[in-house]
């Protein structure tokens, strides 16, 4: 059985005040039967490890694929994981966007993430133009064949679809979409890396995920949490994203 994971992504969101509502969520969340993890900015890592009192997995939101040297501004898996983070996203569209990071890009920093005991939330997504064009299991099997490194195993790999048209946009692919791409992917990492890997990843939904639409994008075959961005921000809104999951 795969335990169900709900996943704040606050992007470039958050400071002290901020931690108030992990601490909120972390109250009010601790019997959850989903697995809960916020991915704060690197700032906060620290400090949200401790407010959240061990309720709550503390992600980062990119790493640097070496583990330490001569790069201004970068943060390695292992500062990550010594700051007492347990998973990083890598590959976000934002990255792959405002940092022209490709498919190897991810799949080094993976390895890097892995090396150093970090859990990946991979990220994979289709443009406007790619779905319009047909060619949205294309762009994914060829994002999940490039992204993804060898050593993965059903603990430590995290897939998310995430379509960059549905990022923040408050617009939502069908249910048949998700379902079509989440069972594809699911055959995919089968194919790849046998059943009973494949079989035990856990493959999230991102994209304008919120507390009115979480359950019934839950009830999609092979959705097995959320990937959240703008709703993650808030407990009020958060909160009931993981009770529809705990419910799914
Ligand atoms: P959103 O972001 O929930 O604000 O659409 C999702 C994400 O980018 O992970």
């Amino acid at each position: 059985m795969r335990r169900k994971l709900a996943a704040g992504n606050w992007k470039m969101n958050g400071l002290q005040a901020s931690l108030a509502e992990l601490s909120t969520l972390a109250a009010e969340h601790a019997e959850a039967s989903s697995e809960v993890l916020i991915c704060p900015p690197a700032t906060l890592i620290g400090a949200a490890v401790a407010a959240s009192d061990g309720a709550i997995g503390i992600g980062g939101q990119d790493c640097h694929a070496e583990v330490s040297g001569a790069h201004t501004g970068d943060i390695s898996a292992q500062m990550l994981k010594d700051a007492g983070a347990t998973h990083v996203i890598l590959g976000h569209s934002e990255r792959r966007e405002d940092h022209g990071e490709s498919d190897t890009d991810v799949r080094t920093k993976a390895r890097a993430a892995i090396d150093a005991g970090l859990k990946v939330v991979i990220c994979m997504g289709e443009s406007l133009d790619e779905r319009e064009a047909n060619n949205t299991l294309d762009i994914i099997g060829g994002q999940l064949a490039g992204s993804i490194p060898d050593q993965v195993t059903g603990e430590n790999l995290i897939v998310a679809y995430e379509p960059i048209w549905a990022i923040g946009t408050g617009k939502v692919p069908t249910l048949d979409q998700i379902g079509e791409v989440h069972d594809f992917v699911r055959a995919r990492l089968e194919k790849r890396f046998g059943e009973g890997v494949g079989r035990s990843v856990r493959i999230l939904y991102g994209g304008s995920v919120k507390p009115g639409n979480a359950a019934e994008i839950f009830a999609v075959s092979n959705v097995d949490g959320a990937l959240v961005g703008g709703a993650s921000l808030k407990a009020k809104d958060f909160g009931p994203i993981i009770t529809a999951l705990d419910n799914s």
